[in-house]
Order: C-alpha cells, then sequence, then structure tokens
C-alpha cells in the first residue's frame, strides 16, 4: 500500500511505556514495511524525562529497540527510522511550554495526530493548552484508553474534548478492534453466506467470549487496583467483542455503518437489575498460585496494590441482549488475571437437533459449536458429530480446523500499526465513537454500583486457575459450561 499522506505525528508521552513497548515498535515497523508512511512524515516526541533530542534518542536505541520486530532489527531502516524523530521538552504541566510545541511544528508538512499517551487526567488539559496555541486545526486527537473512570467522567473529559475537537477528529483506541483477527471476525460474519442464516436465536443456543491472562498485574498495580478489570477490560474490549459477534450486517464498511451497528448492540443490552447482581455477575481475585509451574504471589501483595484491596482481577457475567435476532441467548463473558492460560476466544454454541434417532449423544446441546480462538494462534474450529468406526451407531465430536497461518504466512500485522496508520490515514471505523462509549459506561455502572455499595469483596480463586468456582456455577444454572470444562 503506497502512502503520500503526510503527517506530523506528535507523541505526548514519549519516554511512558505504552510509547516504549507499543507506539514507537508499531510506528517502526509501517517505516520499515515500506510505502506505508510517507518519507516526509515527522514523529514529534513530546516528554519532560529527557534533555535534547540526543538524549531522546539514545532513550529510543536503549529502551525501544529492544521491543521492535520479532525478527530482529533491520538496522538500515532503524536509522533511517530515527531521523523521523523530532524531539520537544514540554512540561505538560506548564500551559506556556506549548508555545515551543507549536514553534516545533509549524513548517512541518501534512495532518497533525497528536497521541495522548498520558494518563486521562492530562487529555482534558493538553487539549486546552494545543488550542491555546492554534494546534486544534487540521489536526488529528488520539485518546488511550481508560476514558474515565465511569460514564460521568467520561462524559466530562469527551465533553471538554469536544470543545476543542470535532467527533471527527477524535480518535478513541481499544487496541483489540486493531488485532487482525477481530478483523477477521467481520469478514468471517459478513463475508459468508453459510454462517448468517444460523447466527440467531433459533439456532445458537449460548454464546461465550472469554479474554484470559496467565500475566498478572505486572508493574501497574497502581493504576490497576484504581480500576480493576470490569473497568479495564469488559467496558472497552469485551463488549467491543461482543458488539461485533452480535450486530447486524452493517450496509457498507465505512466509518460510521459499522459503529452505528456496534452501537444498537450496546444499547439493546439488558440492564442489569442490581438485585440480581449475584446470578449474572461474579468478581474474583488472584491469591497466590503455580502457572506453568512457577508460583506466583497474590495480587493483595502485588507492588502498588493496596494489602486489603477488593479490586477484582476476575469478572465473568451473563448477558443478554433484547432484540430480535439474540432474545433469550445467554452471553457469557469472562475475563481475568493470572489464570489457566492466555488465551482470547468466542465460542458460538448451537442448539441440539430436535429429535435423535441415533442416540442422546446427538441431543446434547453444543454437539455443534464454533470456536473462534482470537489468540494466540488465531483458528476456527467447526465441531461436529461423526460416526464412530466399527460396529453399531456411536457419535464421537470431530472438527475441522482452520489455522489462519496455514493460509497466511505473512502479512500480519500488529494492532497498534494499523490502528496509527488508520489514524494518519484518517480511518475512524476502527475507532469508538462517543455514543459507544457511553453505551458502554451506561451498562456497566449499575455492576459497579451494586459492588461498590454491597461492599462485598471479591471471591478468591487461586493463580494459574479458571476464577472462582462461581463462575462455573453461573453456567452450570443454564445447564451449560465453559469450554475447558468440557470433557
Ligand atoms: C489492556 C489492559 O487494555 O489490554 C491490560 O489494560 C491487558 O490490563 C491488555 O493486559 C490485554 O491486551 P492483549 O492484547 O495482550 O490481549
Amino acid at each position: 500500500m503506497q502512502t503520500d499522506s503526510s503527517f506530523t505525528f506528535v507523541l505526548f508521552g514519549g519516554t511512558g511505556d505504552l510509547s516504549m513497548r507499543k507506539i514507537l515498535p508499531a510506528l517502526y515497523e509501517a517505516h520499515r514495511a515500506g510505502g506505508m508512511l510517507a518519507d516526509s512524515g515527522k514523529i514529534v516526541a513530546v516528554a519532560r524525562h529527557a534533555a535534547d533530542r540526543g538524549e531522546y534518542i539514545q532513550w529510543v536505541n536503549e529502551h525501544v529497540k529492544p521491543h521492535v520486530s520479532k525478527n530482529g532489527v533491520d538496522e538500515t531502516a532503524w536509522s533511517s527510522f530515527l531521523e523521523r524523530i523530532e524531539f520537544v521538552k514540554i512540561d505538560l504541566g506548564n500551559p506556556e511550554d506549548f508555545a515551543l510545541l507549536r514553534d516545533a511544528v509549524k513548517d512541518l508538512p501534512g495532518i497533525r495526530v497528536f497521541y495522548l499517551a498520558t494518563g486521562p487526567s492530562l487529555f482534558v488539559p493538553i487539549c486546552r493548552a494545543l488550542a491555546s496555541v492554534g494546534l486544534n486545526e487540521n489536526a488529528r486527537i488520539v485518546l488511550e484508553k481508560p476514558l474515565g473512570y465511569d460514564l460521568k467522567s467520561s462524559n466530562a473529559i469527551n465533553d471538554a474534548v469536544g470543545e476543542i475537537f470535532a467527533e471527527e477528529q477524535i480518535y478513541r483506541i481499544d487496541h483489540y478492534l486493531g488485532k487482525e483477527p477481530v478483523q477477521n471476525l467481520l469478514a468471517l460474519r459478513f463475508g459468508n453466506a453459510l454462517f448468517e442464516p444460523l447466527w440467531r436465536r433459533e439456532w445458537v443456543e449460548s454464546i461465550q467470549i472469554t479474554i484470559a491472562e496467565e500475566l498478572g498485574v505486572e508493574a501497574r498495580g497502581d493504576f490497576y487496583d484504581n480500576t480493576g478489570a470490569l473497568r479495564d477490560m469488559v467496558q472497552n474490549h469485551l463488549l467491543q467483542l461482543l458488539s461485533i459477534v452480535a450486530m447486524e450486517p452493517p450496509h457498507s464498511m465505512d466509518s460510521d455503518s459499522v459503529r452505528d451497528e456496534k452501537l444498537r448492540v450496546l444499547r439493546a443490552l439488558k440492564p442489569i437489575n442490581p438485585l440480581d447482581i449475584g446470578k449474572v455477575a461474579v468478581r474474583g481475585q488472584y491469591h497466590s498460585g503455580v502457572i506453568r509451574g512457577t508460583a506466583v504471589p497474590a495480587y493483595a501483595t502485588e507492588p502498588g496494590v493496596k494489602p486489603n484491596s477488593t479490586t477484582e482481577t476476575f469478572v465473568a457475567l451473563k448477558v443478554e441482549i433484547e432484540n430480535w435476532r439474540w432474545a433469550g441467548v445467554p452471553f457469557f463473558l469472562r475475563t481475568g488475571k493470572r489464570l489457566a492460560d492466555r488465551v482470547a476466544e468466542i465460542v458460538v454454541n448451537f442448539r441440539a437437533v430436535p429429535h435423535s434417532a441415533l442416540g442422546a449423544s446427538a441431543l446434547r446441546a453444543g454437539a455443534n459449536r464454533l470456536v473462534i480462538r482470537l489468540q494466540p494462534n488465531e483458528t476456527i474450529r467447526l465441531y461436529c458429530l461423526a460416526k464412530q468406526p466399527g460396529e453399531g451407531m456411536n457419535l464421537a465430536s470431530v472438527h475441522l480446523d482452520l489455522a489462519f497461518d496455514q493460509f497466511f504466512r505473512e502479512g500480519q500485522m500488529e494492532a497498534y500499526q494499523r490502528l496509527l496508520l488508520d489514524v494518519i490515514n484518517g480511518r475512524l471505523a476502527l475507532f469508538v465513537r462517543r455514543d459507544e462509549q457511553e453505551a458502554a459506561w451506561r451498562w456497566v455502572e449499575p455492576i459497579l454500583n451494586e459492588w461498590k455499595a454491597s461492599n462485598k469483596p471479591p471471591k478468591p480463586y487461586a493463580a494459574g486457575t479458571w476464577g472462582p468456582a462461581a463462575a462455573s456455577a453461573m453456567l452450570a444454572q443454564h445447564g451449560t459450561c465453559w469450554l475447558e470444562e468440557e470433557n
């Protein structure tokens, strides 16, 4: 893909963790691939922890280089990448410093992208300071999650940013939307006539969406302890996945058609009745345990976490969608840290045959099942029943496998690379629109409020397991179980 869209990419939080691990490596990959970034495009890093460009480049060499390219660094591409980088030392607490930024970018070409890889408390002050020096014209602004802490705080940020930038200038990142397999979900659903007739309540008994992590809170204990799994993963990544799984076919792939359909799903989520919360929501917190042979400590002893913390590191929910396609079909969502495996997958359990002449196993729900593994190792697996060879008519579960790496050996793009290219090229489809974000907050808020009001601690689970037993009991009430519990 050749591009001539020139750009000036201003990176706030230029020495932060996200810049180091994701943003600068993604820009390097796009640069190395050739043709994706206009030759004239510049990256202007903004930070206060470096004295000048020389010191910043030294930091990039030391800290960013180890995070680029699984296949090793191409030294020629790396040095030409560094030539794209400029540096401006700014104290973000000091709005007058923004005149330095204005002077640094005024003669640089193309659209200006301001990437706010900073804490959300800085979003509004940065936007105001940009406006005060006239930098909100011909510009796009990228906001990292978390955007707010609840509906009210997210509205406050959106209102304030909205006074300075129009909605079409605002790119709210949810990096799950940039993942290749999540894109592929759209292809699977809307590129194949095969699944569409089955993708509805008449044929689907239940759907599970899991994002499980082996990692704990790493160095982010302080942030995480004030956030928790519901805000960190459910309000955004899991509800976005759910809306893609459940949405109606969009009439085109333009920015708003897909987002309009996702929004309809988010607005159709059955509100959670606080009295039912114990039946439809499970919150857990990991205790010490063993993951792949290594002992790991309890959440409450992680650095930055309060010793008596009641923050959840695990959530499981039963969600319903109130529309004709999905009425009555339970969607079970689950995410957690320090679980038994790192896996993100969607499991569509189809209904059993209405009458079986072939024995009871054909009457088992889930005999036909589609398992869409998003990561690691993207695969789609369709389970069916087949006759076991030999005498008699005994049925056994078999599956058809589609492993994507057998078909596409090259061209995989990291989520951040795709999303940054989309910002530079003005493609909004994979970014969260304000109304989607509000609908998601509106739906999760009663859960947050109820958990806070009830003051009950989260249910403990040992690290290296699949979370509290209550998460399994919730599915058992519906006559089903999580995929890994199938024997
Ligand atoms: C982030 C969360 O948004 O997503 C992290 O803040 C989480 O807590 C991460 O670890 C998971 O992303 P991925 O791409 O590794 O599945």
